[in-house]
């Protein structure tokens, strides 16, 4: 469920009507919704402790939606983060993270990067392959600290969903084999320097069917137990994001409560504390961009263009992964719905949202929101063809509040320095 509904015709987030926004702040746009973003968050929460998992750590993707307002919402209720960049540590610190909550993952963690987690306090490196562990290592040696680590493993489970964001095949490049993590465990608890805590994976995103969510859990419920009968002391096991979201006209997801049922399934007698790092699930549906209708472009041949003010750069999905985006009128006008190709003004034709899509009729100024965007959207913007990052608005109830500015033109110059020479 999502606080974004038409009330007397019009488009709202919570209380505040979409155009109020867009009027204040322009278009394109991110909106978000502050109580969609808690709810999503306390029904994971509620669905994991109705299955009795215990105090369950849930470390929010940073990379999802990297906004400091969305990530103090969601470390006001407790939410820990995961992060795979120093840049998304320093983010979550400063959103009021404690270090003891913030997941470092990623497959290529620099020194510095590793450095800069250990000293922070991170409560757990998740380390993927054998030259990363001896990295942390010597690292954690050269500053004097140990450091808790914890095996990220590739289960080697396919998840379906789409190619680019498939991770939990021996093919893809994240995690190490359930030999070597057994191997690398062993090795690490014999090292001073290391201080090994768990095992950890992430099998995919936008994952529809439990089912190979419920073999990578078994799996990893294996590895736990059989680490516990050699000897080696395992307190966590961390078992990724993924869960996926109803994009509208889509699989119908599967509910918290079902996915809790899985990991309690799973994990039952393990007795080792369980964290979690959904993304998409927090996020996607509590945010919308809004843009505005700049041209209706009918072709002599019968073909519609719906011309929008928002590009490929402002949202990714669609170009990157043929992803569907639910595409509303802010102001629905009545009449017969009829086929548009909905573009940007980006100079590529891989800036299509959408083709065909029964939408009804539009006129130039007209607002248009692009529904579950809250997750991958703003934190995969750029500003390609020199277009200003899209800012970010944040709602709560009645109020609402830019929590990242459109950067002016001036501004956009002026990170750039000039070269002596020039
Ligand atoms: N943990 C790890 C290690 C991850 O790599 C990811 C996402 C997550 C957690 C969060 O997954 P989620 O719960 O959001 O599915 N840009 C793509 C999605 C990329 C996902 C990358 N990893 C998209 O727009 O669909």
């Amino acid at each position: 469920m999502n606080h974004f509904e038409l009330r007397d015709g019009e488009l709202h987030c919570e209380d505040v009507p979409l155009a109020t926004i867009a009027e204040a702040v322009g278009t394109p746009v991110y909106v978000y919704s502050t109580a969609t973003f808690e709810r999503h968050y306390t029904v994971l929460r509620e669905a994991l402790e109705a299955e009795g998992v215990r105090d369950p750590l849930i470390a929010f993707a940073v990379k999802a939606n990297s906004n400091l307002a969305v990530l103090t919402t969601l470390a006001k209720l407790g939410a820990g983060a995961d992060t795979v960049s120093e840049g998304e540590i320093r983010r979550a610190l400063a959103a009021g993270v404690p270090p003891e909550r913030i997941v470092f993952s990623g497959v290529g963690k620099t020194r510095g990067e590793i450095a800069f987690a250990l000293e922070a306090g991170v409560c757990e490196v998740n380390v993927e392959s054998e030259p990363e562990m001896l990295a942390i290592a010597q690292v954690a040696q050269s500053l004097g600290k140990r450091a808790t680590i914890a095996f990220r493993v590739n289960p080697d489970v396919a998840a379906g969903g789409h190619a680019k964001i498939a991770t939990g095949k021996s093919e893809n490049k994240f995690g190490v084999s359930f030999a070597e993590a057994e191997r690398l465990y062993a090795q690490a608890s014999n090292n001073a320097w290391l201080k090994p805590v768990g095992v950890a994976c992430h099998i995919g995103s936008q994952i529809t069917d439990l089912a190979p969510m419920a073999e990578a859990f078994d799996k990893m419920a294996g590895l736990v137990r059989r680490l516990k009968g050699e000897g080696l002391h395992v307190e966590r096991l961390d078992l990724g994001g993924g869960l996926g979201v109803p994009y509208f006209n889509q699989p119908e997801p599967p509910s918290p409560a079902d996915y809790a049922k899985v990991v309690a399934k799973a994990t039952r007698g393990l007795y080792v504390t369980l964290a979690f790092e959904p993304g998409r699930v927090i996020a996607a549906n509590a945010g919308v961009l809004l843009a505005s209708v700049v041209h209706v472009h009918e072709r002599p041949e019968g073909r519609r263009f719906l011309v929008l003010d928002a590009a490929m750069n402002d949202l990714l999905r669609p170009a990157m992964y043929d992803a569907y985006h639910d595409i509303r009128a802010v102001r629905p006008h009545e009449g017969e719905a009829r086929p548009y190709d909905v573009v940007g003004p980006v100079c590529e034709t891989g800036d299509t949202f959408t083709r065909d899509r029964a939408l009804p009729d539009f006129e130039p100024g007209d607002l248009v929101a692009f529904m579950s965007a809250g997750a991958y959207g703003a934190s995969m913007a750029s500003e390609y063809n020199s277009r200003p990052l899209v800012p970010e608005v944040m709602v709560k109830g009645a109020d609402f509040a830019v929590v990242r500015p459109r950067p002016t033109y001036d501004e956009m110059l002026a990170r750039e320095t000039p070269a002596p020479w020039l």
